[in-house]
């Protein structure tokens, strides 16, 4: 079997992977491979509308990197590691400059500065932004900046297997080519991975792509390395009613209303300064609790309040929030200049990920292995991230584990990869192909998307979280009784479901056992029969491991620097 090397290998094409490809290849002499299951463009990181947090101080000059660390921290429901979030803000605004100078088409203050908008927990204007396409054109640009580099070799639409790993140290990764059919192998001294979140767990309403399936966090647990703070997943307020697409938090940042049946804006009863530039977990719940006491529109799985932007006018939707028009008339056949818009929380961002031991370089317990990203935890979000936090975390520590993977590839030597290892992945797509069982993709991953929502959604206990437990383990058994039914080797998304499947599963057990442990209600995770914040027991962050196909469950402590945790009011 033929193995290609590279001196770097990167695991995904959007924002974060795209912008550590740049730094690495700055260096002529090394090689890089960028590797994506999708063409790079067609990234999630382009769903991202609202824009990303950078204490500019355009709009408000008071505004500066510490009270952005602050509103993070506070955001975070003090599980963030306040080192690392004071890395991220103090390196964010560079990062806006050389955006502005790659060409990314900010929108503009009328003195031709980068405008800034509101997004919620923020103590100023501090989101910058292109309209509502700030991911489409931050991501097209980075694209561009890394075609321009003529040492990156682009692997697109090639799916990750597995690592090649020692138990001390990466060695390479395994691939399949979905064009073709192909497994191939690459030998490396560091791979990044990038792969973004896994959202689609809740399979049924989610705002993101439905690739979004967690493959690099799904391999790297199989090989040992943790997951950390994973039971933390964010659900967005403003999710179409029908479908769960993102309507952005800028809608709300611009001057947007949240209503309910009785055209109350209810978010003074939750939060009565920041009313709906709360952060996304308060005002997430606010709309269930509206819905549950009677005050939304309908009952059950298809209630709904609304989102009313009527008074913005249609000069300002059409400036600022375009995207947001077309997504309300396209999806819910409401125009938002004309009538409000019917919306409910939807699934949105993983807090959690694969754990990442030094902030300044984003490396993994593993040698050689680096996480950035949606796909890792740093961890600047701790328990609920700020909207706007998500682009600009991919950008630093895309940047910053560039530079460290860049100086370090240097001093170290490839390992070498048996033929064993090079052929085993083979063999597991061999065996797939052989598979002889009645299971149901569709069936099994239709489940998984009852059991999240109902067992570990918004709301959770002990009761649904230990029922998640055991059956999403079940399904795991069943999965290896899923056939695959497509026998070609050309663009065989069959097989593709099937891979991605087996992963959102596994994340999905890990979510449930962190939740079922984290006896507490801190930010995004809200358990009915432990309402409260638990300082004492619980301010600290889970690890959860794998071994041998069972889940063992740590913990390690936060890093306090500057503020202590204080109770969360808005
Ligand atoms: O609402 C939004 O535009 C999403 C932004 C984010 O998740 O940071």
């Amino acid at each position: 079997m033929s193995i290609r090397r590279y001196d770097a290998v990167i695991i995904g094409g959007g924002g974060a992977g795209l912008r550590a490809a740049i730094e690495i290849a700055k260096d002529p002499a090394l090689k890089v491979a960028l590797v994506s299951k999708v063409y790079p463009t067609r990234s999630h990181t382009g769903a991202a509308q609202g824009g990303m947090n950078a204490a500019l101080g355009n709009v408000v000059p008071d505004d500066n990197p510490e009270a952005h660390a602050y509103d993070t921290i506070k955001g975070s429901d003090f599980l963030a590691d306040q080192d690392a979030v004071f890395f991220m803000t103090e390196n964010a605004p560079e990062i806006i400059y050389e955006l502005d100078r790659w060409g990314v088409p900010f929108s503009r203050l009328p003195d031709g500065r980068i405008a800034q908008r509101p997004f919620g927990g923020a103590s100023f204007p501090r989101t910058v932004y292109a309209a509502d396409k700030t991911g489409h054109v931050l991501l097209h640009t980075l694209f561009e900046q890394a075609l321009s580099k003529e040492n990156i070799d682009f692997y697109n639409e090639f799916f990750l297997l597995d690592l090649v790993q020692d138990g001390e140290r990466v060695k390479g990764v395994s691939l399949y080519d979905i064009k073709t059919g192909e497994v191939v192998v690459l030998q490396t001294k560091a791979v990044i991975m990038a792969t973004g979140g896994f959202a689609r767990i809740y399979w049924f309403r989610s705002t993101n792509a439905i690739g979004n399936t967690g493959d690099g966090q799904a391999v790297v647990f199989r090989n040992g390395v943790p997951l950390k703070d994973i039971e933390f997943i964010q659900f967005h307020p403003t999710g179409l009613a029908k479908t769960g697409i993102l309507l952005s938090e800028a809608c709300r940042g611009e001057g947007g209303y949240l209503i309910n049946k009785l055209g109350e804006r209810f978010m003074k009863r939750y939060a009565p300064e920041k009313m709906e530039l709360a952060p996304r977990d308060m005002v997430s719940r606010a709309i269930e609790y509206e819905i549950m006491e009677g005050r939304g529109v309908g009952e059950g799985a298809r209630a709904y309040i609304y989102l009313d932007l009527r008074h913005l006018g249609e000069e300002k939707i059409n400036e600022r929030l375009p995207q947001v028009r077309q997504l309300a008339i396209d999806f819910e056949g409401v125009d938002p200049v004309k009538d409000p818009v019917p919306i409910r929380p939807t699934a949105h961002y993983c807090m959690g990920g694969i754990h990442v031991v030094d902030y300044r370089t984003s490396e993994t317990p593993l040698r050689g292995l680096y996480a950035i990203g949606e796909c890792a935890c740093v961890s600047v979000h701790g328990a609920n991230r700020l909207g706007g936090n998500s682009l600009i975390e991919l950008l630093v520590f895309g940047k910053f584990c560039g530079i460290a993977v860049r100086e370090r590839v240097k001093e170290v030597d490839y390992a070498p990869i048996s033929e064993a290892e090079a052929s085993k992945d083979r063999e597991f797509i061999e065996n797939l192909f052989k598979r002889e069982g009645k299971e149901s993709l569709a069936d099994i991953r239709s489940q998984m998307g009852e059991i999240t929502w109902a067992k570990m959604g918004i709301f959770r206990d002990e009761k649904s979280l230990k029922e998640a437990y055991e059956e999403l383990s079940e399904l795991l058994s069943r999965w290896e009784n899923i056939p695959v039914v497509d026998k070609s080797k050309v663009f065989n998304t069959n097989l593709i479901e099937l891979l991605e499947l087996r992963n959102m599963l596994e994340l999905a057990r890990a979510v449930a056992l962190g939740a079922l442990h984290r006896r507490e209600s801190r930010g995004g995770h809200s358990r009915e029969d432990y309402p409260e914040r638990d300082d004492e027991n619980f301010l600290k962050h889970s690890l959860i491991t794998y071994e041998e196909g069972n889940l063992k469950i740590d913990y390690i402590p936060v890093r306090i620097t500057k503020y202590q945790p204080a109770e969360r009011k808005y």
